[in-house]
């Protein structure tokens, strides 16, 4: 017992040692972005630093992995060495996101091969080799202040974010991409080998978030969150470093779910009550409680654009949820078709977490003794029965008892 507590003590130990892995180019960048990395560690997190060709470089250890969010700031070659050495390569990171790790990438304009694979893969690349973004007066440091990004993501600024790199492309029909920052209609974008200007508003920073709420963020340059930048109060780099770094780390925008409940409207029951199995066209209840992580602690979350759908093979019944008592409450009656039915619950929020729960419950059929005994519309076919037995006794004693004279 003592042996298995300390095991676990030195397993809890062991993990919580470091959640935050950097990859880069030279270690230079533990200097120069300073403040970045100061950012994340007064809020609780441990870093380890490394180069992509270090010895011993791994993600997981016993099946487990090491790391909650990994920041990478190696666009050059050094990718490359990821894959050569076997220990970390591109299908690593991206099992890693698939398997709840966050990811936070810095490209830049020498964005290598490597690095272009493991973007393409969330549905993202970098501008073409030898592109790079310039500004209105044809300058290599541009600023702007086009956030495109929703405020669960990004705050909104009036001082400009300036930074120096390459626009980015994104599948603009995924649900599962946000544009954050553009640069402005004002601005250009160079390819240095062809040598052509367009004036043109870019993307510079992505935001992914996977249908397992996993998160990477994309952005098209190391130096936006250099100390350089972040110490100028007169830019908002430092401001959208960190909360572009909190929405990455699941520490903002983090909806969950709890509290799921359905019975029959007629019969009140407790929260978490789940009714075994409806009649069909019976009057029912369903509320499920959805919380926001805000500051460290679970709050509730008001929102109108939760909806539930009612689904066999298909919605039979779909209907927003609406904020009561600390619930999202809905009523509807089932539908008149018996079979097993799924509650489904979705909301989909831009920038939070996505919400999609399922609960199975079955709606049956009357028994005969459900069915109503005296229906008045019946009553024609009633006095219809009734009027042939009286006719058949009445139509009796005349054959029987009259005499033709
Ligand atoms: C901001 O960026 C968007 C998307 O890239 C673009 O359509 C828009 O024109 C830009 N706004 C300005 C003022 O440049
Ligand atoms: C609101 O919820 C509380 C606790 O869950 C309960 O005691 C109270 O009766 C509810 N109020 C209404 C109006 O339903």
């Amino acid at each position: 017992m003592e042996l298995l507590l300390l095991s676990l003590t030195v397993l809890s130990v062991f993990t919580s040692a470091a959640d935050i892995l950097v990859l880069m180019d030279h270690t230079d960048i533990k200097e120069s972005h300073s403040l970045f990395f100061d950012s994340i560690i007064s809020r609780g997190h441990k870093i380890i630093y490394k180069l992509p060709d270090s010895q011993g470089l791994r993600l997981e250890k016993f099946d487990d992995y090491l790391y909650s969010t990994v920041i990478l700031m190696c666009p050059g070659e050094g990718m490359i060495y990821l894959d050569l050495n076997g220990k970390v390569s591109v299908s690593d990171l991206v099992k890693f996101s698939d398997n709840g790790g966050n990811l936070v990438i810095f490209g830049d304009v020498d964005a290598a091969s490597h690095y272009r694979k493991l973007a393409n893969d969330f549905g993202v690349d970098f501008y073409e080799q030898g592109t790079r973004l310039y500004s209105e007066k044809k300058e290599k440091t541009i600023a702007t202040t086009n956030i495109t990004s929703p405020i669960s993501i990004l705050p909104t600024s009036k001082a400009p974010i300036k930074f120096s790199g390459i626009g980015l492309y994104y599948n603009q029909n995924s649900k599962l991409l946000t544009p954050l920052i553009s640069t402005s209609k004002d601005q250009y974008v160079r390819n240095e080998f062809k040598k052509t200007d367009v004036k043109e508003p870019v993307v510079f920073a992505v935001a992914f978030q996977g249908r397992n709420n996993v998160r990477a963020v994309f952005v098209g340059s190391v130096d936006v969150c250099a100390n350089s930048y972040m110490k100028d109060d007169s830019l908002s780099n430092n401001k959208m470093c960190v909360e572009l770094l909190k929405w990455a780390f699941q520490e903002k925008s983090v909806l969950r779910y709890s509290g799921i409940t359905h019975y029959k409207t007629e019969s009140k029951k407790n929260k978490g009550y789940l009714e075994g199995e409806y009649t069909i066209n019976d009057d029912l209840m369903f509320s499920i409680d959805i919380e926001e992580l805000k500051d460290g602690k679970w709050q509730e979350y008001k929102t109108s654009k939760a909806y539930v759908e009612f689904v066999m093979l298909e919605p039979k019944i779909r209907k927003y949820l609406e904020f009561k008592n600390g619930s999202l409450v809905t009523h509807f009656r089932a539908p008149d078709i018996h079979g097993v039915y799924q509650f489904k619950v979705f909301l989909n929020n831009p920038g939070f977490s996505w919400i999609e729960s399922a609960t199975k419950v079955t709606v049956r059929p009357y028994k005969h003794n459900q069915f109503e005994r005296f229906l008045p519309c019946a009553y024609p076919y009633y006095a219809s029965v009734f009027a042939s037995m009286s006719g058949f006794v009445v139509f009796s004693f005349y054959f029987l008892y009259h005499k033709n004279t």
